[in-house]
C-alpha cells in the first residue's frame, strides 16, 4: 500500500499541530505561536496568545498575557498595545533569527511589535518561557539563567505580585504604568503612575505625562505619608501581603507579594478612569473585589470627564455634558473614556457675521458647582458687567462672579458637582438657539393658546381620576400591613421627591433622596446605581426584600423598575444614621442606656436576617451609616439585601467602602468564601464604636497603642476593662459595658467559628446567657504588636 507525498505531509502536519495545541509554557526557535494557541504557565495559572477584547465592538486582535482560571478575560499586559492586529489568520508570534520575539501580522513582512534587542551575535538562539508569575521571560537556549528581555519589564496597565515599578538610579529611567484608552481598547491612555522622576521616594499619578493630580506622598520607612493605609503594619496578618520599598545604589522600587499559599489572585491597575486600583479575585462572588482606590474621590482626577462637561461624584456615570454639548465620541464614552469630552451641538455665533438674523449668545447658568480650572480674573465692577466682557470676546466661553470677575477661554476642565463646600455658580456660553423659552417660545405660545383649552380640561378630568386611583392604592399599600409593594412610576418618584431635590445621603448603591407621599407620609427614595439586572430579577428580589418585617429592619415600601431606572422606596428615618449621633456633630449624645438599646436592636435585626428569613440574608456592609433611628431611636437595620441585588457586582459595593476597611472581616481580604460570619465582624466592629462613641480607624491614624479594640482587648484580660471609662459612665453599667466588650470582642475573631452567631450575641447581651472571657483576636494583637516594632524599612 503506497502513501502518496502529500499525505506524509498531511500526517507532519497533522503531528506538529497537535504537538502545538499541547499547552507549554516555552516558545522556541522553530516553533511559532498563532491565533489558536496559547502558552501556558507551568500552575496553569496564566496564558500567553491572541485575544480581542471582550468590550467594545471591533476585530481588532492584540497579543497578551490574561489569567487563564478565571471565567471574566482579565488582561495582564499588552505586547502590541496601539497596533492592532486586523487578520488573525495571517498573524504568529515567532522568534526570529536574530533572536528577537516578534510578532508578524496582516501579510506583513515588517513585524509590528518586536522584543527590540539590538544584533547581538551571541544570542544565537533563544526561547520565550511564560512563567508563573506571568512574566514572559526571553532567554538564551544555551544558558537560561540569562534574561534578555522580560514583560515585567514593559508594564501596561498591571501590576503583578513580584513586578518592580522602579526608577534606575544611574540611567534615571523610570518605569511607568500607562492606563489603558477605554475598557475596549489597549491603546495607551491619558492616566499613568510612575515613581516621581525628580528622585522622591513617591508614587505620582499623572494626566497626559503631564500633571499630577495625586501622589502617595514620600515613603517614610514603614508608609507613604499620604496613604498610611497602605502599611505592613495595617494589613491583617493572614492575608499573606508582604510589602517592600527598596532604595539602594541601582535602583528605587516599591514592589509587593502575595504568599503562594493564598489562592487567590491579586493584581494593581491603573484604570480607564485614572484611579489606581487594587484587586483581588473572589472565588465567593466570582469577580474582581476592589480593595484599594486612589484617588478616593474620582472626580479629583485630572480631565477624566474632558472638556465641557462635569463630574459627579456620586452619580453612577460620573461624566455628563453640560446643556447645549453632546459627547464627542460617544462609542468611547460608552467605554469609561470620556478624555475627549464634549461638543457644542450649535456653533457660538460670535465671530459669525454672515447671517443677518444672528442673536447674541446666551448664557446658562449652572448652580452649585466647583469651577473648573485655568480661570481668568477680569476687571467688572459687576455680574453684568463681566457678562457683557465675555461676550465681547469669542474665546470667552464661561463666567462666574463672585466679587471678582472670572473668565474661561477656549475650554472648560474639571467642571464638578459641589459636594457640601464653597457653592460657585458658573454661566456657560451658549448658542441662543440652545436656551429654552427663546425663539421658538412664540410658538409654543400660540399653539397653546389655539389647541390647548380643550386639552387641559381634558388631562384635568384624566389627572383627577389618576390621582384618585393612586390613593387608593397608595392607602392599600401602606395601611395594610399585606407586605404588597407599591410600584411606581418614574414620573411619581420625581414629584414626591420634588424632582429629587431634597438628598439626604449617599449610600454605598446610590443617593437617597426624601419624599413626601400624599402631603401625609414622609419616604425616602433611593435612587440605585450601576445597575446590571433586568427588570424581571430586580422585581423578584425586591419583593423578597419586601416580604421581609421586623422592627429593626427598615421597611421597603415600594420600588420603580423603568427602563435602566432602579428605585426603593423606604419608609424615612427622622434621626438619620446612627454615625451622625456617634461621631458628628449631632447635638443629641446618646446616653450609655439608648446606646445598649441600640446595640441590642441592630442585632436583633441582623440575628433575624441571618436566622429567620427562608434564605438567610448576609449583609456585606454592616457600618454605622447603614444603621438608620427612627424618631424614638429604635434602630433600623438599612440596605440588605442590597448586595444580592446588585448580583455578583460586589467590587461596586467595596469601592464605595474604601476606607472603611475596618469594618471587613479577614475572609474578605484573603478572597475565602463569605458567610454571616463576616456580618458578625462588621457587628462587632460597630459596637467598639458604639462603646467608645468615636471611630475605630481614628484612633489607628494616631497611634496602635490607642487603637479602641486594642485597649478593651487587653484591659479585658487584665480584668481592668471598666478603667477605660470615666467614673460618670461606668457607675451602674458596668456589668452592660463588660458584657458589650466581650461581645464585641467575640464578634471581631479571627476564625469564623470562634464568632458567635447574632442570635447568641442578642442573648449574650440581653443578658440571658453567660459570656465567657475572649481571647486577644490575633489580628489585633499582631497590629498592636507591629506598631511597637516597626523599625525596619522592609518587610
Ligand atoms: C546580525 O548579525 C548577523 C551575524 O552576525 C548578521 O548576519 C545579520 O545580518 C545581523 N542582523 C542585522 C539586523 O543587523
Ligand atoms: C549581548 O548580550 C549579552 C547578554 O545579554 C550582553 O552581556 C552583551 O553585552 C551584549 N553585547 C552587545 C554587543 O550588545
Ligand atoms: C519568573 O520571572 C521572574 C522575573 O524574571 C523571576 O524572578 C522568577 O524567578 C521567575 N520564576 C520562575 C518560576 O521562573
Ligand atoms: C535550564 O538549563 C539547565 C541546563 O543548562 C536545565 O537543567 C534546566 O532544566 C533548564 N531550565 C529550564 C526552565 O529550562
Ligand atoms: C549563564 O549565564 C550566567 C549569567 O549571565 C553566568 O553566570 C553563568 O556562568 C552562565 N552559565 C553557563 C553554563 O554558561
Ligand atoms: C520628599 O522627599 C524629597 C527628597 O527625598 C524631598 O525633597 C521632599 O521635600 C519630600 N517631600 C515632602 C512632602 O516631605
Ligand atoms: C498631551 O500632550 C501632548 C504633548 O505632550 C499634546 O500634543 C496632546 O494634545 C495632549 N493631549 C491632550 C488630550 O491634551
Ligand atoms: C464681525 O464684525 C465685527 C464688527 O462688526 C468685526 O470686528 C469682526 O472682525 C467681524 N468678524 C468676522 C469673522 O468677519
Ligand atoms: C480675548 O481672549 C484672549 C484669550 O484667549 C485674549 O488673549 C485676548 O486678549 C482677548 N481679547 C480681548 C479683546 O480682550
Ligand atoms: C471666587 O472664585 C475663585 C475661583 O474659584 C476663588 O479662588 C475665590 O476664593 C472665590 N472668592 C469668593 C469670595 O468666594
Ligand atoms: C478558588 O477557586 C479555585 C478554582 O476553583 C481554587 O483552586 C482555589 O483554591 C479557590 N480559592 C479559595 C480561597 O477558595
Amino acid at each position: 500500500m503506497a502513501i502518496s507525498p502529500s499525505c506524509v505531509l498531511c500526517l507532519l502536519l497533522l503531528i506538529f499541530l497537535q504537538y502545538q495545541s499541547q499547552a507549554s509554557d516555552t516558545l522556541t526557535a522553530n516553533q511559532q505561536l498563532s491565533t489558536n494557541q496559547k502558552l501556558i504557565s507551568q500552575d496553569g495559572n496564566f496564558a500567553l496568545g491572541f485575544f480581542k477584547p471582550a468590550e467594545g465592538s471591533n476585530d481588532k486582535w492584540y497579543l497578551g498575557i490574561w489569567y487563564n482560571k478565571i471565567p471574566t478575560q482579565t488582561i495582564v499586559w499588552v505586547a502590541n498595545r496601539g497596533k492592532p492586529i486586523f487578520d488573525p489568520v495571517s498573524s504568529n508570534l515567532i522568534i526570529s533569527d536574530d533572536g528577537n520575539l516578534v510578532l508578524l501580522a496582516d501579510h506583513s513582512k515588517s513585524p509590528i511589535w518586536s522584543t527590540d534587542i539590538k544584533n547581538n551575535t551571541s544570542i544565537s538562539s533563544t526561547m520565550a518561557v511564560l512563567n508563573n508569575t506571568g512574566n514572559l521571560v526571553l532567554k538564551h537556549g544555551s544558558n537560561n539563567s540569562t534574561v534578555l528581555w522580560q514583560s515585567f519589564n514593559d508594564f501596561t496597565d498591571t501590576w503583578l505580585p513580584g513586578n518592580k515599578l522602579s526608577r534606575n538610579k544611574k540611567t534615571g529611567a523610570v518605569k511607568r504604568m500607562v492606563s489603558w484608552k477605554n475598557r475596549g481598547d489597549p491603546a495607551p491612555g491619558l492616566f499613568s503612575i510612575q515613581l516621581d522622576s525628580n528622585g522622591s521616594p513617591q508614587y505620582i499619578l499623572q494626566w497626559n505625562s503631564s500633571i499630577v493630580y495625586w501622589n502617595t506622598g514620600n515613603w517614610s520607612g514603614n508608609a507613604y505619608t499620604g496613604v498610611p493605609e497602605l502599611s505592613p503594619t495595617n494589613m491583617y496578618p493572614n492575608s499573606g501581603y508582604t510589602f517592600q520599598f527598596v532604595d539602594n545604589d541601582v535602583e528605587t522600587y516599591f514592589t509587593y507579594t502575595v504568599k503562594n499559599d493564598v489562592q487567590t489572585f491579586t493584581r494593581a491597575i491603573i484604570d480607564v478612569s485614572g484611579l489606581f486600583q487594587s484587586l483581588m479575585w473572589t472565588n465567593a462572588t466570582q469577580a474582581w473585589t476592589t480593595f484599594f482606590t486612589q484617588p478616593t474621590v474620582k472626580c479629583s482626577v485630572y480631565g477624566v470627564c474632558g472638556e465641557n462637561s462635569k463630574c459627579s461624584e456620586n452619580a453612577a456615570s460620573s461624566c455628563s455634558c453640560l446643556m447645549g454639548f453632546i459627547e464627542k465620541y460617544p462609542d468611547n464614552w460608552k467605554l469609561d473614556d470620556h478624555t475627549a469630552g464634549c461638543r457644542r451641538k450649535v456653533p457660538l455665533k460670535c465671530g459669525n457675521n454672515d447671517s443677518m438674523h444672528t442673536k447674541q449668545d446666551k448664557f446658562y447658568v449652572i448652580d452649585n458647582v466647583k469651577l473648573p480650572d485655568d480661570a481668568h480674573s477680569i476687571n467688572a465692577a459687576s455680574a453684568h458687567a463681566c457678562e457683557l466682557t465675555c461676550l465681547k470676546n469669542c474665546s470667552c466661553i464661561a463666567y462666574s462672579h463672585n466679587g471678582t470677575c472670572w473668565v474661561w477661554y477656549n475650554h472648560l476642565m474639571n467642571l464638578q458637582d459641589n459636594i457640601g463646600g464653597l457653592r460657585d455658580s458658573i454661566s456657560i456660553r451658549l448658542d441662543a438657539s440652545e436656551l429654552p423659552n427663546s425663539g421658538t417660545k412664540k410658538w409654543w405660545i400660540i399653539i397653546i393658546i389655539i389647541g390647548g383649552g380643550g386639552l387641559i380640561v381634558l388631562s384635568f378630568g384624566v389627572t383627577i381620576l389618576y390621582f384618585y386611583r393612586r390613593r387608593q392604592r397608595y392607602k392599600s399599600g401602606i395601611n395594610h400591613d399585606d407586605g404588597a409593594l407599591i410600584s411606581f412610576k418614574y414620573r411619581d418618584l420625581q414629584s414626591l421627591t420634588r424632582n429629587f431635590s431634597e438628598r439626604l445621603g449617599a449610600g454605598s448603591f446610590g443617593s437617597v433622596f426624601k419624599g413626601v407621599l400624599l402631603d401625609t407620609a414622609t419616604v425616602a427614595v433611593k435612587r440605585l446605581e450601576s445597575f446590571h439586572q433586568g427588570d424581571k430579577q430586580f422585581r423578584t428580589e425586591v419583593s423578597t426584600i419586601g416580604n421581609i418585617h421586623h422592627i429593626n429592619l427598615i421597611r421597603l415600601l415600594g420600588f420603580c423598575s423603568e427602563g435602566v431606572k432602579r428605585l426603593l422606596v423606604y419608609e424615612y428615618m427622622p434621626n438619620g444614621s446612627l454615625d451622625k449621633h456617634l461621631f458628628g456633630s449631632s447635638c443629641t449624645t446618646l446616653s450609655w442606656k439608648m446606646r445598649y438599646q441600640i446595640a441590642v436592636g441592630i442585632a436583633k435585626g441582623l440575628a433575624y436576617l441571618h436566622e429567620e428569613c427562608r434564605d438567610s440574608i448576609i449583609h456585606c456592609d454592616i457600618k454605622p451609616e447603614n444603621i438608620l433611628l427612627d424618631a424614638s431611636f429604635v434602630p433600623k437595620v438599612a440596605d440588605f439585601g442590597l448586595a444580592k441585588l446588585l448580583g455578583r457586582d460586589f467590587s461596586r459595593v467595596l469601592t464605595s467602602m474604601r476606607g472603611t476597611i475596618g469594618y471587613l472581616a479577614p475572609e474578605w481580604i484573603s478572597g475565602e468564601a463569605i458567610t454571616i460570619k463576616a456580618d458578625v465582624f462588621s457587628y462587632g466592629m460597630v459596637l467598639f464604636e458604639i462603646i467608645s462613641g468615636r471611630r475605630n480607624l481614628e484612633h489607628r491614624e494616631t497611634s496602635m497603642e490607642t487603637f479602641f479594640p486594642v485597649l478593651v482587648a487587653r484591659k479585658l484580660l487584665e480584668g481592668e476593662v471598666n478603667s477605660l471609662f470615666g467614673s460618670e459612665l461606668t457607675n451602674g453599667v458596668s456589668v452592660e459595658l463588660e458584657r458589650a466588650c466581650k461581645v464585641a470582642c467575640w464578634c471581631v475573631q479571627d476564625s469564623e467559628t470562634s464568632r458567635p452567631t447574632m442570635g447568641k450575641v442578642v442573648k449574650i447581651l440581653e443578658g440571658l446567657v453567660d459570656v465567657e472571657m475572649p481571647p486577644v483576636p490575633r489580628y489585633l494583637n499582631v497590629l498592636a504588636e507591629g506598631s511597637s516594632s516597626t523599625k525596619s524599612s522592609s518587610y
